[in-house]
């Protein structure tokens, strides 16, 4: 029997701290991870890759060249060599108005020691990025979940569900979010998942939603696609809602679009201004 949807839903709504408060400090630090622990009920949102030497090391992008000093494949790279690089100052130079000289150096961080740092006092919300670089990242991210007695606190999300599926093989009481991403296919104009998963927004039925509640307890997708376009609406999200499943979107920043997808009834958004989702929420 799979984890149920109410198992995790404390909120109506859970305000999910992506990359931590990347709005305001530097992604994937303690400097964003901490700001989004003050704000009550915060999931902390990150992904994981693994390094050369195969320990788990939280950062977004498969290249160090965006958020570090150093340029490289990150499984290039041995976590000791990781550690050395300053994941700050790029922070401080593309947000002057909210530079700080303390994120200078900030450093990268394993899963380890994002969970010895908050333990039980946080929830966390893990992506398995780019499984076909990191393989086999699944079995000792259960087994770290399992080791800090933190399944109650975690929720694993992935765009691939071949890797949602293994963690479920490897535990089934961990509940999982199929993230999905919708491209327009240039010569038909019709809107495509980018990994197969299932078909466009509009068109997903029964069928869809069912072969992803196998083993995922709701979907994440997005708002909007590169040009600023919607790609689902509000009867999208009655649709996953009615077909048991719980619909988090991503990325969403302005009040205005926090406050319509909650109209719309989503049970969840990513953000990296938890603070103001945070206010949002408190005067619905
Ligand atoms: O995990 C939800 C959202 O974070 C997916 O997009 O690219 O920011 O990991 P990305
Ligand atoms: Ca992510």
């Amino acid at each position: 029997e799979q984890t149920e949807s109410s198992d995790i839903q404390e909120q109506d709504v859970m305000n999910i701290a992506h990359r931590g408060a990347s709005g305001n400090a530097p992604e994937a630090t303690t400097f964003a991870f901490d700001q989004a622990a003050q704000t009550d009920h915060a999931w902390l949102e990150m992904d994981i890759q693994k390094t050369k030497d195969d320990e788990l090391v939280v950062i977004h992008d498969d290249d160090i060249e965006r958020t570090t000093n150093d340029e490289g494949e990150v499984g290039d790279f041995t976590l000791e060599e990781l550690k050395e690089l300053d994941a700050g100052t790029w922070f401080n130079e593309a947000n002057p108005d909210k530079a700080d000289e303390s994120y200078k150096n900030a450093e990268l961080l394993t899963l380890e020691e994002v969970f010895e740092r908050y333990g039980k006092n946080e929830n966390y919300y893990i992506e398995t990025k780019s499984p076909q670089l990191n393989e086999d990242m699944e079995e000792p991210l259960v087994d770290m979940v399992e080791e800090h007695d933190l399944v109650d606190n975690v929720i694993i999300q992935s765009f691939e569900p071949s890797s949602l599926q293994t963690v479920h093989e490897l535990n089934e009481d961990i509940p999982l979010i199929q993230l999905l991403w919708w491209e327009e296919n240039e010569e038909t104009g019709e809107l495509e998942e980018w990994l197969d998963v299932t078909s466009a927004p509009e068109a997903m039925d029964e069928e869809d939603f069912a072969e992803i509640r196998e083993y995922a307890v709701g979907i994440a997708p997005h708002l909007e696609d590169y040009d600023g376009n919607e790609v689902i609406d509000e009867a999208f999200v009655q649709k996953t809602l009615e077909n048991d499943l719980l619909i988090h979107v991503y990325t969403v920043d302005t009040k205005e679009n926090m406050e319509r997808l909650i109209d719309w009834g989503v049970t969840g958004i990513f953000t990296n201004y938890t603070e103001r989702l945070d206010e949002v929420l408190s005067k619905k």
